[in-house]
């Protein structure tokens, strides 16, 4: 399974690495084989060695060049980093990032061979749409985009369930992801106010092979449980 954090605009560059450690103890205390992914801020970048995979949030298709406020290619090799997250849905919404710069970004990246998490996602008022005003928003956002490429992952994050508190039901997030994975065979992650009390119930539906998680995951020990309860759930298959 795969575990991975968003830590969004939060946790400096010494709580970061204080955090990534404690993860990285945590992983080989306890044995835990899963995949672990953390995503800091750009500026709280650690070159790191261990377990865990450190990506970036964003960064802009370019190796360098004059894209005030970006990092490029040579900021991420600066930590080797090879992971990276794409299309968040804040990165769509909150700053207005295009399908048309998003698919810039996935082709960038994935000639590089990044590990790309991919994300996907409605907000409340498609949701209530109706299903098939959704499937058309959600398809449009795997609009040029190489469903086949080895190193993707997607994640699916319901805009109205980011740092809500909300959820879909474990029935439609099961059949959701089911209907998702006939466009990708990609590993699907669920995002959307996971925390360590519903984890477990997530992650043990049908189509889902890890999950996305914010808010719930700033405090290491809190990700570190979850890590945990996917390992404990691989352990009983
Ligand atoms: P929350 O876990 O805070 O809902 O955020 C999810 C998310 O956006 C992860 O990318």
């Amino acid at each position: 399974m795969i575990i991975a954090a968003n830590l969004k605009t939060n946790l400096t560059r010494a709580k970061t690495l204080e955090y990534v450690n404690q993860v990285e103890k945590f992983l080989d205390a306890n044995n835990i084989s899963q995949e672990v992914i953390v995503f800091p801020a750009a500026s709280s970048l650690n070159p790191h060695a261990g377990k865990v995979f450190i990506g970036a949030q964003n960064a802009y298709p370019v190796k360098n060049g004059a894209f005030t406020g970006e990092i490029g290619l040579e900021h991420l090799e600066e930590f080797d980093i090879k992971t990276i997250l794409i299309g968040h849905s804040e990165r769509r919404h909150i700053i207005g990032e295009s399908q048309e710069l998003i698919v810039q970004k996935f082709n960038f990246y994935s000639n590089l061979g990044f590990k790309i998490v991919y994300c996907i996602g409605e907000p409340l008022e498609v949701r209530e749409s109706g299903h098939i005003n959704m499937m058309a928003y959600l398809d449009a956002q795997y609009e040029g985009i190489d469903t086949n490429y080895d190193n993707l992952i997607i994640a699916y994050e319901p805009v109205w369930a980011i740092g809500t508190g909300l959820t879909p039901t474990l029935e439609d997030i099961e059949s959701l992801h089911t209907e998702l994975k006939k466009k990708s065979s990609a590993p699907l992650l669920y995002g959307g106010s996971v925390k360590v009390t519903n984890v477990q119930e997530v992650l043990a539906l049908n189509n889902v092979d890890g999950v996305l998680v914010g808010s719930a995951a700033l405090y290491a020990e809190h990700f570190c449980s979850m890590a945990d309860i996917a390992q404990n759930l691989e352990n009983l298959k």
